[in-house]
């Protein structure tokens, strides 16, 4: 999605933005753009269709010097991605603006400041913001009452970012639904859409709520709140190590993160569990309470952390015996609900921004749940703001659009949750005591999985001129199908689908010829024997077999000669869907760098869906 960037300094801001976009260059964009308010105290802007360093190189030729400045990616929404729908967009040469989201009533808008004499260039939503802000400026000349005044005319989502020339060390910002962080930086102060953008020049940032206004100088920075009052937002320190957004001497960020899975996990575990239980505070000192009223479980979310709510609900009506209802927030959000008796809401988000999600909880907030919670791997993050409990999964930073690591700490959190809700029922302790020695050993485990990833990379040569996948799984890892899926559509642009192993004769059986590869997952649990009849159905089809079993030797036999297996650990079944789902992650990627796709920026998609 969109990224923002901004500064004023002392110094000449320019390669400090420049810096901070490449930073946001993960979250996928298709133009970019940069204005600085130069010593002639004129605005300076470059717009370029294509990457930050092509607008880098742009700069070569026309250089941009000013202590205060606005960048922006833009991932197009209203309007085409060309150098005219790129922001900065600037209103009479008086006034530049940004902005990521959507200004849902631009029309009416466009319409109106059309009347009133303004030309537009672009065909973006976004253009009406700037114009308002010069049409309010012109009555006012105060440029904070301009910008509240067109705030109050604007509905969506948005945060945007303001320079003027008429006042060349100021930078406002707002935000009302995206999300926008504000850095403090020793002489100079900066804006981002992700602290990310900042961490060279800055550890420290404050977090704005909705409607809160930042007017932001060299040595000030004042925060106005929806009343137009003066506050005082908390001061964070985010130590994120820089070497964590770096990608090192791997090729891609996803094969980075995969294969730092066992040291995320290991991270997600740390000071949450004892070595035989799982400590009963962790998701916050009123969880206990909340969680002894709680009779049934909403959880909430969208794409691959929907899929761990899925793995969840098997986790937790088996262990805990609370029921759980699982949906995606776009469904959520569109439908009348009726909240379950002392049904506590759950949100699921890597990003903690996905706007979807956001608008759930919030709808959900007014509604009759116990309370919410919120597991999410971004701290600051609007969700775990806006959650009553919240638990941070500590994969560290996840760079790649193909969510891998955050998913398997999310895993990882889910089970801590089933596990102290099953300790909230007081149910007999000595299952948890063997399940907590056997998650102590996950780390190990994966690390053991990741060895596989030459055979994984084998396998991936069959799919390269493949145009269909099907993965398959029962229980906890029919959830585990669906992410490999979603993985391998994401990164490989194969079509995939995902389905319980049992549903294969409902319909899906139908494609399979010697065309089509069946991922299948087949540990040695109480379904085996089922698994391997769906498997023969698949082989009596001429489908191509490709089975992540514990049990190798069962392949030997006539029956599944022709089957590719790769041999998983030993483990318990509950822990099965955290390690299996690493070589169908690995499939997926190994498949797309053969393809040769952009496995980080995959096309039309964005690390962090702050749009509807
Ligand atoms: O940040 P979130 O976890 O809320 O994001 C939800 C989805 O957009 C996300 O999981 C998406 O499906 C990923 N690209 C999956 O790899």
């Amino acid at each position: 999605m969109c990224g923002i960037v901004g500064a004023v300094a002392k110094r000449s801001v320019a390669s400090l933005l420049i810096n901070g976009l490449k930073k946001l260059e993960y979250r996928g964009y298709d133009s970019a753009g940069i204005a600085v308010i130069d010593a002639a105290q004129q605005l300076q802007r470059l717009r370029v269709v294509g990457k930050v360093r092509e607008l880098e190189n742009a700069m070569k030729n026309t250089p941009l010097m000013g202590h205060t400045g606005i960048a922006h990616t833009r991932w197009a929404t209203h309007g085409a991605p060309t150098e005219n729908n790129a922001h900065p967009f600037v209103s009479n040469d008086d006034f530049a603006l940004v902005h990521n989201g959507i200004i849902e009533n631009h029309t009416a808008l466009r319409q109106q400041l059309q009347e009133a004499g303004y030309a537009f260039h672009s065909e973006t939503d976004t253009e009406v913001a700037v114009h308002l802000i010069h049409q309010h400026y012109a009555k006012s000349q105060d440029l904070l009452a301009a910008i509240r005044e067109t705030l109050s005319q604007l509905k969506g989502a948005y945060a945007l970012g303001v320079i003027s020339r008429r006042h060349p060390g100021r930078l406002l910002v707002t935000r009302q639904g995206s999300p926008l962080v504000i850095g403090k930086g020793q002489g100079e102060n900066y804006v981002a859409s992700d602290p990310l953008a900042l961490l060279s020049v800055t550890q420290s940032f404050i977090y704005l709520e909705d409607h809160d206004v930042a007017d932001i100088s060299i040595d000030n920075i004042r925060i106005y709140d929806k009343n137009h009052q003066l506050v005082t937002r908390e001061q964070h320190t985010l130590s994120i190590n820089q070497d964590s957004i770096e990608r090192g001497d791997y090729r891609h960020f996803m094969k980075k993160e995969i294969m730092e899975q066992p040291e995320a996990m290991a991270s997600c575990l740390h000071g949450r569990v004892s070595e035989e239980q799982v400590l009963p505070a962790i998701f916050g000192p009123k969880s206990a309470a909340i969680f002894s009223k709680t009779e049934h479980i909403h959880f909430v979310a969208c794409g691959t952390s929907y899929h761990a709510a899925l793995v969840a609900r098997y986790w937790i009506e088996t262990l805990a015996n609370i029921p759980c209802t699982v949906e995606v927030a776009s469904e959520f959000r569109y439908r009348e609900i009726a909240p379950a008796k002392n049904s506590l809401f759950v949100t699921l988000s890597q990003s903690g921004e996905t706007a979807d999600t956001m608008a759930a909880l919030r709808l959900a907030k007014g509604m009759s749940y116990l309370s919410t919670l919120a597991i999410c791997n971004v701290a600051g993050s609007s969700m775990l703001r806006e959650s009553a409990l919240h638990f941070l999964t500590q994969a560290g930073v996840e760079i790649g659009v193909a969510s891998t690591k955050a998913f398997i700490t999310q895993l990882t959190a889910l089970f801590l949750f089933a596990l102290v809700l099953r300790q909230s029922r007081a149910m007999d302790a000595k299952l948890e005591s063997e399940l907590v020695k056997q998650l102590h050993q996950l780390p190990r485990l994966a690390q053991k999985v990741l060895q596989q990833d030459k055979a994984v990379g084998i396998w991936a040569r069959a799919f390269v001129n493949k145009q269909h996948a099907i993965f398959l799984g029962r229980n906890s890892l029919y959830p585990i199908a669906l992410e490999g899926a979603l993985k391998m559509k994401e990164i490989s642009y194969i079509h995939a689908e995902g389905y319980p192993a049992g549903e294969l004769k409902h319909g899906p059986l139908a494609l399979v010829d010697e065309n089509m590869p069946v991922i299948a997952t087949a540990p040695g649990d109480a379904l085996l024997e089922k698994n391997l009849s769906n498997l023969q159905e698949v082989r009596a089809r001429g489908g191509k077999l490709y089975v992540l079993t514990d049990q190798v030797h069962l392949f030997h036999q006539e029956a599944f000669s022709d089957a590719h297996v790769i041999a998983m650990p030993e483990m318990h079944a509950l822990l099965q869907p955290i390690l299996y789902t690493i070589p169908l992650q690995l499939l997926a990627y190994h498949v797309a760098v053969l393809k040769g796709t952009d496995v980080d920026q995959p096309r039309n998609l964005a690390k962090s869906v702050t749009v509807e």
